[in-house]
């Protein structure tokens, strides 16, 4: 199954690190973040489940749950979790499923066969509290991902979402946003009372809404 942009993320029955899960029980009402990894014991996953552990407070700030996946053992993760803390000083908190069978790697499409026929590729989904995906990125399994990166696209969905507004190329958190060419400058400078600069008639910034 292809999954795309605005599709209902499917839920799954899944053995994880923290015993059996739903998935759509672990979610909730929360933002999730869904992503694979090659295989354990391997050192680019070792870091990135190691950084990923450190953003607990970051994600939960975010209201959003994570959750991890490889196609290797339950008992594999639960060994590899004691080096990820003892390597990367951590304490993952967050399960990793075992999905041995490739049941979700299949449902998600985590398996790229002309990249590797048996393992995960490093595959991410932001899925929002109403299921839907908003985020879809697939790397190589020689490069890590940035997960500060995933937080920047988290602020940025729940900002946009809240406020109509998009952020433009390299936004962080608290820099002027932009206004999206739906809404007149008319109606911007009723809408954005901090201000509205124009650059040109279909590029123009306001400072964040709501800092
Ligand atoms: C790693 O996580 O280090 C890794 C996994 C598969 C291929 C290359 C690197």
């Amino acid at each position: 199954m292809s999954i795309k942009l605005g599709d209902t993320a499917p839920n799954f029955q899944a053995v994880s690190s923290l015993g059996d899960i739903n998935f759509y029980d672990y979610l909730g009402d929360s933002w999730g973040i869904l992503f694979s990894h090659p295989a354990d014991y391997t050192p680019v996953c070792t870091t990135e489940l190691g950084y990923t552990s450190k953003l607990q407070a970051e994600f939960a700030e975010r209201g959003t749950k994570v959750i991890a996946l490889s196609v290797d053992e339950v008992e594999d993760h639960q060994n590899w979790i004691k080096d990820i803390n003892e390597t990367q000083d951590t304490h993952v908190a967050f399960p990793i499923i075992a999905d041995k069978d490739k049941k979700v790697s299949e449902l998600y499409d985590f398996i790229h066969p002309n990249a590797s026929a048996t393992a995960t590729v490093r595959s991410l989904l932001i899925i929002d509290p109403a299921k839907k995906v908003r985020l879809i990125i697939t790397y190589p399994a020689s490069t890590g991902r940035n997960f500060n990166e995933i937080l920047r696209v988290l602020d940025s969905l729940q900002l946009t979402d809240t406020h109509h507004v998009a952020t433009p190329v390299n936004w962080e958190y608290g820099d002027d946003v932009i206004i999206p060419p739906a809404i007149s400058t008319e109606e911007a400078r009723e809408k954005f009372p901090k201000g509205v600069t124009v650059i040109k008639p279909y590029l123009r910034y306001t400072p964040q809404p709501n800092t």
